[in-house]
Order: C-alpha cells, then structure tokens, then sequence
C-alpha cells in the first residue's frame, strides 16, 4: 500500500505520520508538504531513518505538483491545510486558496488517479457553537470564521467527490487536538511556553470559552481506525471526553509550572469567538475506538514535553512570531 499524506510535517499530520510508520513498516509513506511557518521540518529530518518514508516539498495549490504526487499512490490521508483562527481573521484569502482550492486541487488529482481511499481531514468547527447538547455528523453546518467557512467548503467539496464521481472520501471531524509538536501560536502551547518564559497568559474575552480537549495521540488512532475500518462517503465525529472552560485550563498550567496567578491577563476577545464546542463520538466508536488519555493526564505529558523539547519550541517564537502578535493585537 502507497499513502500520500499531506501537511505531514505539521503538528497533527506529523503524530499521524509517526504512528504509521512504526504500524505499518510494510507501507510506502510519503509526506507531501509546503514547510509553512507551521511546520516542523525537523521532524521530517527524523522520518527519513524509516526505509519506507519518503517526502516531497509541494504545495497543494499547484496543480500539477499534486497530481504528479498522486500518482501511483492508493491511498491518501489529507492534513494539510491554514489551521489558525486568528490568522484568518486577519487574512482570510490564504485560508480559501489552501483550504479550499487546495483541497479541490487534491480531489481532482485523486479522482484522476483512481485513488482507492481519501481520507479527508476536518473539524468540529464546521458545525459552529453550539449551546447545548453534543453535535451529531447530521447537523447543520453553521461556521463562524472564515477559517471554519473554509473547512466547512472543503469538507463539502470532498463529500461531493462522494456523491458526484463515487471517490471513496471518508471525513473525519476532530475537537481541539493537544499535545507534542503543536506550533506555540495555539492556546495550550501558547500558555505552556509563556509561562516556561515568565510571560503573561492573555485570555480572551472573560475566559468562558468551552473547548472539547482530545489528545492528538487519540486523534491519530481514531484516524487510523477509519483508514482501516471507516465507510465511503461517512463523516466520522472525533471527540476527546472533556469540556473545559479556558481558564481552567489556563489555571492548571499555572499551578503545574509553579508559576503566579497574576501572569493570567484578561485581553480583548477575538471576533465572532465561538463559545462552545461539544462533539459525540458515539459513531466512531462503533468502529472499536475511544481516546486512552485523561485529559488531566494528557496536559500533564504536553506540559513536561514542552518543558523538555525548549529548543524545539523557542526556534518558532522568534522575529516572525512577535511581528504576528503584534498585528494580532493591534
Ligand atoms: P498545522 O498548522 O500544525 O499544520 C499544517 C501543515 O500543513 C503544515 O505542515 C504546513 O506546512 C502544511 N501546509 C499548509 N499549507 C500548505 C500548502 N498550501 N501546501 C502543502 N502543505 C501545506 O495544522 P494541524 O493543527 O496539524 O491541523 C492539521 C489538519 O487538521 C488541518 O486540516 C486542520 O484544519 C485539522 N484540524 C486541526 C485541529 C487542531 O486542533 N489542531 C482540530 C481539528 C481539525
Ligand atoms: O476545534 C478544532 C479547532 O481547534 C481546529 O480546527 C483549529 O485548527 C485549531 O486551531 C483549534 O481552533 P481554536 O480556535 O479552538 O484553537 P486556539 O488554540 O486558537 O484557541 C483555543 C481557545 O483559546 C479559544 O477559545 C481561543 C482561546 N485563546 C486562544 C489564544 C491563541 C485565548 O484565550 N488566548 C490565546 O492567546
């Protein structure tokens, strides 16, 4: 079996790539991505002692790169993608060019190149907040922005590649993934790698934002359980088994890092900033999956990994990074 996996040098896509490796050494992996600001290369770096990986530097908007990438290939597993929030607001264009004609670009190449299954990465963002209740795979599609409108583009067009030209597209949508590798621009690592430094913590708004927290371990099972068990044309929820308001999560990182309350910071709250997300997992785990990890035992590991892995880390807070924040927060 020859898998393509797209934004495998990122922080999902990179978990992902690693468990396969090592689960299927039988198996040809090639990573298939960009190297944007957010992702790691190093990793990529450790990949090449498997004698069955391999990687292309490509980008998901050209055309004939992607097509010359699927080609020969059976399956393909499809990460890559504009994953930050705030950066959509900010320059939302990048987000529908990625995102949305990336995507199609992918459709396209392994439709022509009969590719025997597609699985197609989104989020529980699609569904937009969410008062009360857990979202089922059937709800409406209500994104707020314009990085979940993008998503939500995108998981339709794949669905449509179903429907239209029978491609054997299965979609899964996760919940707020944590743990290594996760570029320090998201809320967990963010908090984790200011508190290592004695910076402040800005929360946005009053803090109350629930997020339904899965380790990306979790995750990447879940995925592989529907690359080995997922039926065409189904959408797959992926969610962790805890709902925690931000700054409680905010408030364990303080405690577990010994550092002072005071360095939690109330900021001004992002745009349109979805309250709640809940998902209920009960159809993939009729697969045979559910998570392993508490998600008090998971922050545990993610903080003492960010701990360790410093150098991996501060490599990405650097001239880049401050200039982001500063337009973020203008
Ligand atoms: P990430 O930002 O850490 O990694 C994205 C990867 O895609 C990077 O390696 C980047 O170089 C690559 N990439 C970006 N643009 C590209 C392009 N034009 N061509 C080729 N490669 C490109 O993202 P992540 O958090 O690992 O998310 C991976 C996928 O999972 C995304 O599709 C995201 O929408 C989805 N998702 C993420 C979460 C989460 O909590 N992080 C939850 C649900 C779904
Ligand atoms: O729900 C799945 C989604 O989770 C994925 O599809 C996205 O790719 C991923 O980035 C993530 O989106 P969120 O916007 O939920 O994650 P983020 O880490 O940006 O923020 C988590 C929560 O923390 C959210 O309520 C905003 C808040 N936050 C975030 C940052 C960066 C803060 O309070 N302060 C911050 O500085």
């Amino acid at each position: 079996m020859k898998i393509l996996i797209t934004g495998g040098a990122g922080f999902i896509g990179s978990n992902f790539t690693g468990l396969m490796l090592k689960k299927y050494p039988k198996y040809k992996i090639t990573v298939f991505d960009a190297l944007t600001y957010a992702s790691n290369p190093d990793t990529i770096i450790e990949f090449k002692k498997y004698p069955n990986f391999s990687f292309i530097k490509g980008d998901i908007r050209d055309i004939a790169a992607v097509d010359k990438a699927v080609s020969g290939k059976d399956a393909v597993v499809h990460f890559a993608a504009e994953s930050h929030v705030d950066r959509s607001i900010l320059d939302p264009g990048i987000f529908v060019d990625t995102n949305v004609r990336g995507t199609m670009n992918m459709l396209e190449a392994a439709k022509n190149h009969s590719i025997k299954k597609f699985i197609h990465i989104s989020t529980d963002e699609v569904y937009g907040s969410v008062k009360k209740g857990k979202s089922v795979e059937t709800d409406m599609l209500e994104p707020t922005s314009p990085y979940a409108a993008s998503k939500t583009s995108s998981d339709l067009i794949a669905l449509a590649y179903f429907k239209t030209f029978n491609l054997p597209v299965i979609v899964t949508r996760s919940s707020n993934n944590f743990g290594p590798y996760q570029h320090p621009e998201k809320f967990i690592p963010l908090f984790i790698t200011n508190a290592i430094e004695g910076k402040d913590l800005p929360l946005y708004g009053d803090g109350k934002q629930v997020r339904n927290w899965i380790y990306v371990e979790d995750n990447c099972a879940a995925i592989e359980t529907v690359f080995r068990k997922g039926k065409p044309g189904e959408v797959y929820n992926v969610g962790g088994n805890v709902e925690e308001p931000n700054i409680l999560v905010a408030g364990t990182i303080i405690k577990q890092l010994k550092k002072p309350a005071s360095i939690m910071k109330f900021v001004k709250d992002r745009l349109a900033h979805d309250r709640r997300y809940a998902l209920s997992s009960a159809k993939i785990k009729k697969l045979g999956w559910k998570p392993k990890y508490t998600f008090t035992e998971a922050l545990k590991l993610t903080i003492n990994w960010y701990v360790i892995n410093k150098n991996w880390w501060s490599a990405l807070k650097g001239k880049a990074f401050k200039d982001y924040f500063k337009k973020a927060y203008k």
